[in-house]
């Protein structure tokens, strides 16, 4: 898309095609993620020194949100029109409008298809680097005794000959 421009992402067969592409690929992204975030959460996949992972995948996680607002503001049409002008109150609000400036569209492309998008290779690189180094998380109760202990199963197996 990059490489071939507007005129045929809009308006060719193909270039509709990977523009679709591009498109579900980032909804199954999203979807993937928040499957991926909530399993973390429940299995508090932060314990152990995995803070690290941690902290790096909720950085990750502010970068590729930005990442999908400015390529929906990089869609050229009313809609991403509509998105921009509301989107710079918000950051008018935030005190940034000086420096994101989200009806600029040369600005949002280029956050879009150059600079977040680095950024967030970045942060997934050390991401997976943290997970692999310091592998999975055990589970929540793996350090506890074991609910019935040998012991007490051996008495029971006496107490059941009585
Ligand atoms: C994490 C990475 C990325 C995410 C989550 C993302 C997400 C999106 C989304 C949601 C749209 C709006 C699509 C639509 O409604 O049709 C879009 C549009 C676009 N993206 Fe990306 N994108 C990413 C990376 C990239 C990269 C690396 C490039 C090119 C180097 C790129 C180029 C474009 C272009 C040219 C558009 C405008 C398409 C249109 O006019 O409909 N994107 N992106």
């Amino acid at each position: 898309m990059a490489a071939f421009g507007p005129n045929w992402y809009h308006h060719s067969g193909t270039g509709h095609f990977f523009n679709s592409m591009h498109y579900w690929s980032t909804e199954i992204f999203f979807g993937a993620l928040a499957a991926h975030l909530l399993t973390k959460f429940f299995m508090a996949a932060w314990r152990d020194g995995r803070w690290k992972a941690w902290i790096v995948g909720i950085v990750t996680f502010a970068v590729v949100v930005p990442t999908a607002l400015t390529g929906f503001l990089s869609q050229t049409n009313w809609d991403s029109q509509w998105i921009a002008v509301q989107a710079k109150d918000a950051l008018n609000s935030l005190g940034v409008g000086a420096w994101l400036n989200t009806l600029n569209t040369g600005q949002m492309l280029t956050l879009h298809m150059v600079l977040l998008p680095l950024v967030a290779v970045i942060l997934l690189g050390l991401h997976i680097f943290f997970v692999r180094r310091d592998g999975p998380v055990k589970p929540i109760d793996s350090s506890r005794p074991p609910k019935t202990p040998i012991a007490e199963t051996d008495q029971n197996k006496k107490g059941a000959g009585r």
